[in-house]
């Protein structure tokens, strides 16, 4: 008798399973997720954490990457469309090439997110980022203080810059940042820069590429430093640029001094390169936060609810609402805006405080928490 009341009492079980689980599938909220390339190490951090959150709050999450191809981009968007999403996360490859097939998505009723990057001329009902011109104002607060350039009196410094992808709308924004903030330096002639290459696209980085960058530095190198004069900075706007620049420093650079060259993210082979002294710092946006405010923001429009500055209250990490920068041709997105803070090898440890990174076994180099 016991075992036969046990066996029943199992299939209920069974049965009561089956079916929350059945009705769970149903009753899901379906998010389309799209994510530049796996060839950027950052996304493939935001692309985990975002299917991690959204699919521990119940979300069924489809979670695509693009190889950088915003054509591809366009198509992956397209299926989503078609598989019945009901909000889109974007990261576009190219600010301007979404509007018709986002378009659809609007006529579809979906809700799309611009998520790290602005997109142009689309139905976007929310941006996520993070302060982009503050990113830049960091990289440039660091040489300034690192050099004292208030006190410089006559000292003179050379500095070049590295910047991101035109396509890419943050990478003006993270170009002024640093460049605005070191103007007033380069006005009075203490910050020099002997390649003359003064303007964002003089010194763009297509795609972000680290090849490219790589050898748009040896070049530079080549060009205005092979007689000897000294580089001291090495302006870069993110790690992935960084990591060309350093490699080029390392073999092409024919001083004996370390230029300091600036970068962001917080990439795993950057740190290293922190650790190891051939970059400086790099500024941290910690995107596990920004997944989290995606969801909160998320879940607020799929209750019913228009979000405003009140859902900053909701957030576990610090964020600003902000409803004047971001104008995509369309008129000015309203942005849940993190913050971004400045890592260099005095203060590696506050990467270990987010979660998201570890020391190695030899408590050498930090290593990433995602599998
Ligand atoms: C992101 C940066 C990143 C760059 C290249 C930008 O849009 O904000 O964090 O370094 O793309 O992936």
């Amino acid at each position: 008798m016991k075992k036969v009341l046990a066996l029943i009492l199992a299939l209920a079980m069974v049965f009561a399973l089956a079916s929350t689980s059945v009705a769970f599938a149903d009753d899901a909220h379906k998010v389309g997720i799209s994510m530049p390339t796996k060839s950027l190490e950052r996304w493939n951090r935001d692309g985990s954490y975002l299917k991690e959150q959204f699919e521990a709050a119940g979300f069924e999450v489809e979670l695509t990457y693009s190889d950088n191809d915003a054509v591809q981009q366009n198509n992956d968007i397209a299926n989503m469309i078609a598989d019945g999403v009901e909000v889109l996360v974007i990261a576009a490859i190219d600010s301007d090439t979404l509007s018709s097939v986002l378009a659809d998505a609007a006529d579809a009723g979906i809700v799309t997110i611009a998520y790290d990057r602005l997109i142009n001329n689309a139905d976007i009902a929310y941006y996520v980022s993070f302060d982009n011109y503050t990113v830049g104002v960091l990289q440039a607060q660091y040489v300034i203080d690192a050099l004292d350039l208030e006190n410089a009196g006559d000292k003179t410094y050379n500095i070049e810059f590295t910047a991101g992808d035109p396509a890419d709308t943050n990478a003006g924004y993270f170009f002024n940042g640093a460049f605005d903030t070191l103007k007033p330096f380069i006005d009075a002639g203490t910050l020099q820069i002997p390649s003359g290459k003064t303007t964002f696209e003089q010194v763009a980085t297509p795609q972000w590429s680290t090849d490219t960058a790589l050898e748009n530095f040896q070049n530079t190198l080549a060009s205005y430093y092979g007689d000897g004069t000294v580089l001291d900075i090495a302006l870069c706007s993110n790690d992935s640029t960084a990591a060309g620049v350093a490699q080029a420093i390392v073999s092409d650079y024919a001083g004996s001094n370390q230029p300091i060259v600036t970068g962001q993210d917080g990439d795993i082979g950057n740190l290293q390169n922190i650790v190891d002294g051939i970059q400086t710092m790099t500024v941290y946006k910690n995107v596990s936060d920004e997944a989290g405010v995606t969801l909160v923001l998320v879940s607020a429009i799929l209750d019913g609810e228009t979000p405003g500055e009140e859902l900053c209250e909701k957030f576990d990490a610090e964020a600003a609402f902000d409803t004047e920068t971001y104008d995509n041709g369309l008129g000015v997105v309203p942005s849940y805006l993190l913050v971004p803070y400045s890592i260099d090898a005095s203060n590696l440890d506050l990467l270990v405080e987010t979660g998201n990174y570890e020391w190695d076994a030899n408590n050498q180099y930090l290593v990433s928490t995602l599998g």
